[in-house]
Order: C-alpha cells, then structure tokens, then sequence
C-alpha cells in the first residue's frame, strides 16, 4: 500500500510528515464521553461495533493520517487470568495481584484467536469503515515489562516498587512471567496482523523507571523476541517507550522499522544516532498543546522546520494527550500539520 503514514514508516519519501496521536480516542472529546457514559471501558474494548465507533472518532473529527485501534494495553493480562477492573479516577486494577512463582504458575497463555477474538472482530469492522478514508490503522500491545508492572502493582504505581523489587530480589520469577507475556503478545499481534491492521505499535510506557542494565535484560529482551516472532510482511513495527531518549540505539537492536521517541531530546539528533532506515515517531510535548493558539502554531513549525526533508518522520506526541486538554487546540495542531510542506 503506498500510503503516507506507511511510506513515511518506511522511511520513504513523503510530501509531509504524517501526524497521529497517541490516546487520539479518548477522554478529550465530548464524543467519547457520550458513548462512555453508557458502558463500561472494559464493555467498549470488548463490544467489537462500540471500539469501531470510538476508533473513528479522530479519522472524523480531526482527520489524522492513521487510526489507531480502540483497546488497551491490559486485555492481555486479563486473557491470562488477571482480574482486571477500571475504575475511574483510579484506573486499572489487578484484584489478584502477581508476587510469587506460584502465582505466576497459576497464569494462562491462551491462544489469542480464542481468548482476545472481539479484537480481531473488531479489526475487521473497523477496517471496512477506514476503506473510503484509505487511512491506515495501528494495532498494539503492551510491552511485556509495562505490562508486568501492572500485574505486579496491581494498579499505576509512581515508583514501581514491587515490580522492581521482583526484578532484583527474584528475576527467575520476573523472567517467567515476562516469558508467558511476550508468547501472548507475539500471538496477539499475529491475529492482529492476520484480521487486517496496517502497523503494529508496542508501548513500553513505563520503561524510563529502569536503570540500563534491567531495561537490557527484563524489557529489551523481551521486545527483541516479540518483534522476531512477527509476520511483518509489509507491515511497520513502531517501537514506543518513554525513555527512548536513552534507550533509542538500543531498541534500534530489536529491529523496529519505527522507535517514538519522547520529548526530552532533540529529534534530529537522536534520528541521527539510529540506523539510517529507521523512521523516528514523535516528539512534541503534548504539555504545549494546553498553550496558546499562536504558541502551538510557532512550536509545531519549530519541530516541522527541523525534521525538513527527512525520510522517515512521523509527527506524534512524545506520550499520550492528556484528558483535559482543549479539543480545539488538538485539532489545531493538526491542521497546522497538513498545511506544511517539505
Ligand atoms: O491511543 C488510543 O486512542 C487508542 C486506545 C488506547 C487506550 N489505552 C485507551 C484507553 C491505547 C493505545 C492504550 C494503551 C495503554 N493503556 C497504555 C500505553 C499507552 C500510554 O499512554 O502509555 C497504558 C499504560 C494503558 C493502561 C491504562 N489504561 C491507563 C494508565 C489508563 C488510564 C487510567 C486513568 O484513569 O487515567 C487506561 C484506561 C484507558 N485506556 C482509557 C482509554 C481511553 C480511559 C478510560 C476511561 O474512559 O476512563
């Protein structure tokens, strides 16, 4: 498919740079709120027509350059038994939190055609909806570390204490359960692929709490097998963690075709450190969006400007946007985008 968005995760040549956002779907919009307000996040991800619905909110209402599928990082932990609930204000929980080998024992790795169909269902009616907009779509999955955080805390943690305390003090455990999460994911993102999605992101969102060597060994790795295991073909694999900062050359070793890059460099200059046929995703401070109008405008050239005529950028944030910020300025940003040109 010749494609801005896939041409540009090729490192291609484009017209310009092609811009989504991560959490595009989400609690910013009224018109999230509107289906939210009637079912449960856990019922959206899991209603194949309702994670349709909400995945076309920002192809409709903001017209990025690709969609990214309406699910979470969580349904995989939940497939293998974690007793998940979203609460709001507090967000994910684990009632059965993961601490010992035994309780990582009692997990199980179904296969994710049987235990994570309704997003493969979903894949597929989505699809047909993005055919007239010929906008591509990013399936996803968690990176086996963030996810373990999650099962290990039982809910968001700040420091990640007993997740890295198992780390440390029992990494035969911690391998164990990163293994069981990366044979999931690897299945998952196959029976994404195989339903119909156009890239793949993976999302290590919590990989800046390690020191390099445990980011080596316990999230790294991991990716390393995940990113292997895929059935690529034609398809982009995106490579996300805050963190990649430091982490980019050597998640460039996983062999991603794209890493997403967090705000705290300078884009060109770590483009520059990586391999020259990866693409690099990123970096704006979704912060700036909460800022003037004139402000958004002068910063979105600022980074425009300095990526100018560089195969392989994706304009994105650094993280997701947040859920207070201005509609309008989210929109905003993202005509400013479409104007530009190389
Ligand atoms: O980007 C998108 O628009 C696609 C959908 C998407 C969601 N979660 C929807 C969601 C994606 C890609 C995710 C991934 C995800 N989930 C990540 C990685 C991305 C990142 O931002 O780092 C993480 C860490 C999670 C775990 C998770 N799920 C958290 C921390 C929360 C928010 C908790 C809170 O209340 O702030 C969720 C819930 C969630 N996932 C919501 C949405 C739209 C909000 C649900 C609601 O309406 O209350």
């Amino acid at each position: 498919m010749s494609n801005l968005f896939i041409d540009a995760a090729f490192s291609r040549p484009t017209e310009r740079p092609p811009v989504w956002m991560m959490r595009q779907a989400g609690r910013f919009m009224k018109e999230y709120w509107e289906i939210k307000n009637k079912y449960s996040f856990l019922e959206m991800c899991k209603t194949p027509e309702i994670a349709a619905d909400v995945t076309m909110l920002p192809v409709d209402l903001l017209g990025i350059d690709a969609a990214i599928l309406f699910s979470d990082i969580l349904v995989t932990a939940e497939a293998m038994g974690g007793q998940l609930s979203f609460e709001q204000g507090v967000g994910p929980q684990f009632a059965n939190p993961v601490r010992t080998l035994k309780d990582v024992e009692a997990l199980d790795v179904p296969p994710a055609k049987e235990s994570l169909k309704y997003v493969a269902d979903a894949i597929k009616i989505i699809k047909e909806r993005l055919a007239p907009h010929k906008t591509p779509l990013i399936g996803f999955a968690g990176a086996p570390f963030t996810v373990m955080s999650y099962l290990v805390e039982g809910k968001s943690s700040k420091d990640f204490k007993q997740t890295k305390l198992m780390l440390h003090n029992d990494p035969e455990t911690a391998k164990a359960l990163l293994s069981k999460l990366a044979v999931i994911t690897a299945d998952y993102l196959n029976m994404q692929i195989e339903a119909g999605v156009d890239a793949i992101q993976i999302f290590d969102s919590w990989a800046q709490a390690l020191a390099w060597d445990d980011y080596k060994e316990f999230s790294h790795y991991y990716i390393t097998e995940i990113i292997s295991k895929l059935n690529r073909k034609d398809i982009p694999v995106i490579s996300f963690c805050k963190g990649s900062s430091v982490f980019a050359p050597l998640m460039a070793e996983a062999k991603p075709d794209v890493i997403s890059i967090d705000w705290n460099v300078d884009l060109l200059d770590i483009k520059n450190r990586l391999p020259s046929n990866i693409a690099v995703q990123g970096n704006f401070d979704p912060h700036i969006l909460y800022a003037d109008k004139k402000v958004i405008k002068e910063r979105v050239l600022r980074l425009l400007e300095r990526m100018r005529g560089e195969n392989g950028f994706i304009f994105n944030l650094g993280h997701g946007i947040m859920p207070d910020l201005p509609f309008d300025n989210v929109k905003y940003a993202i005509e400013v985008i479409k104007e530009f040109k190389y």
